[in-house]
């Protein structure tokens, strides 16, 4: 999605910015702009494109030397990418101009008024809307901040803006609702940004700001206004990033980094959890008693995370004896939901700045579910809607494919599990005691798996062609086979489809020829793994080419399956943490084979924070 960043002080504000903007293009985006005031006039450079496309125009015009500016990269909403719809926009007078990351939801509404005042509008953008709103506000507004704030109350929508004003030179103003906005000081200057890594070098401390609130950032400092214009002060905290977490550590993408990342996150999380040989949950603030009383828990999320919650799904039920729901945010919002008390709603996001997983917690929260968030940004905008909070510490997690994370959460749906099995003592003691030392091998297994590629690159090499691929599995390895698939659509653009193997016979076995991939996640020491070898017969009897993901010694396999990546034996309820990765790695390698973009493919965005 959207991202901004703004600078005011005595550096070279134009290559702040650029570098700003690259830290952010993990988000996702499809142009990018840069204003510079500079002797109290605006130079507005933009970009269809990627960054890069946005440099050679810096590169035309090196002899730039302001010491204020906002930049911006753009995933189009409003209006496709052009230059024209490119941020960012500047008001009728050309004293007014803005950056914005959100959606003015009566924007429509707002343009019609300021048309019939007489303004005018060159782009489809509700963005340019905002400013010409400013603008306006300056005609009756004291100040520019005042303007501002007075434009805010006809906002409806997110919002997060930067806006340079030249009557006022020595002021950048940051505002925001709904979207996330981060204000900074440095010896150097003062900065705004929608996230860290933008500040990272520039800034020692930081503050988020909250819904309403504006920033107005100086050379010297910065001052903090509510709503109402009344100034307050706000505690900064120390930005401690690593600059370790925004490398690629010498691998040649971050999603090869993250993924290898992952035997560590579950290491750590299994260390914060499993004290004694018991789950301590300290941030789960449901008593042992309201967890007895649970009548239905339900899940939502979306994309990967909408995975991850189907194993959650899976495993809660299996071992907690609870019914568990799971549904896409966005299906959540817009349906009925039957009087249910006693309901615990678990809101899984990476970001947790996706607009349908927040407007799903928020309706469950009226309804009045405890809402548990599970999420890998504890300082993100679902936190505040949260009872309880489970945080994923994966770390930073730029490749917009998302790998660290979906680990993180499996791990941390297990975890969960065994908490609510334990407090509602729905199983033996060894059961639990046997799954907990199961869970604490698993970071080795995957070691192992990460140690040697060979034979997913092989497969990869083989595959890369394919047009098409099909996924299949059962039981709680479906999730495996929707989030590999889901994995290689994302970075090689292939066509790539997951079923439960029992519906392949229901439909999608007229798409099998020869030149179809079947892969199968089979794993032993269940009747699904019986019943996924018939399914594969099936597919084989149709041509197709077949793939196993198993940790299955059988030698038989060979002669079934033409390519079998082997991965160690684990029970199959805890086989989606090893079995996802070669699936990770197959699509990683398939998409740097195909030259694809691996970690900012195209038309994606990290975090989607329109609905
Ligand atoms: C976007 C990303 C996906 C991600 C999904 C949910 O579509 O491209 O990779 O899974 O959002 O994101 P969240 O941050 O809520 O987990």
């Amino acid at each position: 999605m959207c991202g901004v960043v703004g600078f005011i002080g005595s550096e070279n504000t134009a290559e702040i910015l650029f570098n700003g903007l690259k830290t952010l293009e993990y988000r996702g985006y499809d142009s990018a702009g840069l204003a510079l005031c500079q002797n109290n006039s605006f130079h507005i450079l933009k970009a269809v494109g990627k960054l890069e496309n946005l440099l050679r125009e810096m590169q035309k015009n090196t002899s730039l030397d302001a010491t204020m500016g906002i930049g911006h990269i753009r995933w189009a909403t409003h209006g496709a990418p052009s230059l024209a719809n490119a941020h960012p926009h500047i008001s009728n007078d050309g004293k007014t101009v803005l950056v914005h990351n959100g959606i003015i939801e009566n924007y429509k509404e707002l343009k019609a008024d300021l048309s019939a005042k007489g303004y005018r509008f060159s782009s489809d953008t509700d963005t340019e809307v905002a400013v010409v709103q400013i603008e306006d506000e300056l005609k009756s507004a004291a100040s520019f901040p005042q303007a501002v704030r007075q434009a805010m109350q006809k906002f409806r929508g997110a919002f997060a803006f930067l806006i340079m004003n030249k009557d006022n030179p020595q002021m950048l103003v940051a505002a925001k609702r709904n979207a996330p906005l981060l204000v900074g000081r440095g010896e150097k200057g003062m900065m705004a940004a929608s996230d860290v890594p933008a500040l990272a070098g520039h800034v020692s401390k930081f503050a988020y700001l909250d819904d309403d609130e504006l920033a107005l950032l100086s050379p010297q400092g910065m001052v903090f206004q509510n709503a109402q214009g009344s100034v307050f002060t706000k505690p900064l905290q120390v930005l401690s990033l690593s600059q370790e977490a925004l490398s690629k550590n010498g691998f040649d993408h971050f999603m090869l980094k993250e993924i290898n990342e992952q035997p560590a996150i579950v290491r750590s999380l299994l260390q914060r959890f499993l004290v004694q040989g018991k789950i301590v949950m300290p941030s789960f603030n449901l008593s042992a008693q309201e967890i007895e009383n649970l009548t239905k828990i339900e899940i939502v999320a979306c994309g990967t995370s909408l995975h991850a919650a189907t194993v959650g799904k899976y495993v809660i039920e299996e071992l907690a004896d609870i019914p568990v729901e799971v549904e896409a945010a966005s299906e959540y919002i817009y349906r009925k939901h039957p009087k249910n008390n006693n309901i615990l709603l678990i809101g899984v996001s990476q970001s947790g700045e996706t607009a349908d997983t927040i407007s799903a917690v928020k309706l469950a929260k009226q309804r009045g579910a405890h809402v548990l968030v599970l999420t890998n940004r504890e300082d993100s905008s679902l936190v505040r809607f949260a009872d309880s909070v489970l945080g994923l510490n994966a770390g930073l997690e730029i490749s917009v494919a998302a790998t660290k994370s979906y680990t993180a959460q499996l791990m941390m749906f297990y975890l969960l599990a065994l908490y609510l099995t334990q407090e509602r003592k729905t199983q033996q003691h060894d059961v639990l005691q046997k799954l907990q030392k199961n869970l604490m091998a698993v970071p080795v297994q995957m070691e192992e798996i990460l140690a040697d590629t060979k034979s997913v690159q092989r497969c990869a090499e083989k595959y890369a062609k394919a047009q098409d691929f099909i996924y299949v599995s059962r039981g709680v390895n479906v999730a495996t086979a929707l989030e590999g698939a889901l994995k290689l659509k994302e970075i090689s653009y292939i066509n790539a489809n997951a079923y439960p193997a029992g519906e392949l016979k229901h439909g999608p076995i007229a798409l099998l020829d020869e030149k179809m991939p079947v892969l199968s996640v089979l794993m032993p020491g269940s009747p699904n793994y019986d019943k996924l070898l018939s399914n594969s017969q099936e597919a084989k009897a149709r041509h197709a080419r077949l793939i196993a993901v198993t940790s299955a010694r059988d030698k038989n396999l060979k002669s079934l399956f033409d390519d079998v990546l082997q991965v160690p034996e684990v029970p199959e309820i805890l086989s989606p943490l090893t079995a996802n990765i070669p699936l990770q790695l197959l699509a990683y390698f398939m998409a740097n084979k195909l030259g694809r973009d691996v970690d900012k493919p195209r038309n994606l965005a990290k975090s989607v924070t329109v609905e």
